[in-house]
């Protein structure tokens, strides 16, 4: 990609207070560039800290937490750049939404059950017009209907219904319709397609690819799902207790995997079509943030694990990427010993 980023994410740390004295480091180390149109996945276990980077990235954090270091820089639609980390309440509102828009987790059971899907466009649409247009009634049903024809939902239908009486599915579209209500930059979309079936994943995950295309915008999707991801990033960064640990092009990733933590969620895979493999999932769980492993904290997990593991925190170290594609980074001392053979098929 030629053009200059549109997020550049600097050493950055987010911790939440556990106690009165005590803090928790959920995210340290990031570091990351987004381009224009780009799609990053972040992937890992529940627990590895995706949900957390995902709302620091947008100063989205609960009470509890905080960033006691590091840079966010955004590039706005107007060309100039801020540190998200340093905007205040009223630059963060005219940011949101109209620059940046973000899914919750579990954000499908979060509509208000008592309000028609009608009521929602027009809060959202109201509260975000960023003090620049105010909309009447008509235009409020005019972009509401457009922005539901994008996600193809029948406009009258979906509007007039309550929450509970649209699918699972129908749910998850409407508010991708509801975050692009404003014409955002980037969209961060955190487990969106958790708790569908497969062919509406599947569907929503095609209709995320042509949103991006039509419309331009650049994504950082979140999933612990390796085989979506697959399907809808150019970017895979896999994270494992608060840390990206390996980052490259899909391409790279699900063929070369150099981290054996990468590796391990590939093979737990399930593929569409062939021979069913045996699925092979990694022993154990992630870690307490609080009681880290000294080194890598992956080594208890690990097989290809050494003493040497243990002493210090692996950096990630460049790796050439295959066929001319860019660095492949993994934070493995032993990145080289990585055995990888089995062609993935993503699930979806
Ligand atoms: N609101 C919170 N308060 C305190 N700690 C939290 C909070 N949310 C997350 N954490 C800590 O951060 C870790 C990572 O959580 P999360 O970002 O939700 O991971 P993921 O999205 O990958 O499942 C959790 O294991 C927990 O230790
Ligand atoms: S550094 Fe050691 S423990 Fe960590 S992933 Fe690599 S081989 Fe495994
Ligand atoms: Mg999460």
């Amino acid at each position: 990609m030629n053009d200059e980023p549109i997020l550049s994410v600097r050493d950055l740390e987010i911790s939440y207070r556990t106690g009165k004295r005590t803090e928790v480091t959920a995210a340290s180390d990031i570091n990351f560039d987004l381009y224009p149109g780009e799609s990053m996945a972040l992937v890992g276990e529940s627990g590895c800290g995706k949900t957390t980077l995902g709302l620091g990235l947008l100063k989205l954090l609960p009470r509890l937490g905080r960033v006691p270091r590091g840079t966010v820089t955004y590039r706005r639609k107007d060309g100039s750049r801020s540190d998200i980390m340093k905007l205040g309440k009223e630059e963060l509102r005219r940011f949101r939404w109209s620059e940046a828009a973000m899914v919750f987790q579990g954000a499908m059971n979060a509509f208000n059950p008592v309000q028609r899907i009608a009521d929602h466009f027009e809060d959202t649409l109201r509260d975000h017009a960023n003090g620049q247009k105010r909309w009447s009634t008509a235009d409020i049903k005019r972009r509401s209907e457009e922005l539901l024809d994008l996600v193809r939902l029948e406009p009258d239908r979906v509007l007039r219904s309550y929450p509970h009486e649209l699918s699972g599915g129908m749910k998850q579209r409407t508010l991708i319709a509801l975050a692009l209500a404003l014409e955002p930059q980037l969209l961060v979309l955190d487990e969106p397609t958790t708790a569908l079936d497969l062919l509406t994943q599947r569907s929503i995950v095609e209709q995320l690819h042509e949103l991006r295309e039509r419309l331009g915008f650049s994504m950082i999707f979140i999933t612990h799902d390796l085989g979506l991801a697959a399907e809808l990033a150019d970017r895979v960064s896999t994270m494992y207790a608060g840390r990206i640990i390996e980052s490259g092009t899909a391409e790279d990733i699900f063929y070369n995997p150099r981290h054996p933590y990468t590796a391990g969620l590939i093979k737990a895979v399930l593929p569409v079509a062939g021979d069913l493999p045996e699925l092979e999932s990694i022993p154990g769980t992630p870690p307490n943030l609080a009681n880290l492993p000294p080194g890598c904290a992956f080594a208890p997990r690990c097989g290809y694990a050494t003493s040497e593991c243990s002493d210090e925190i692996p950096a990630l170290t460049r790796i050439e990427g295959s066929n001319g594609n860019p660095p492949h980074t993994a934070a493995c001392l032993h990145s080289d010993q990585v055995e990888f053979s089995r062609q993935v098929v993503s699930r979806v």
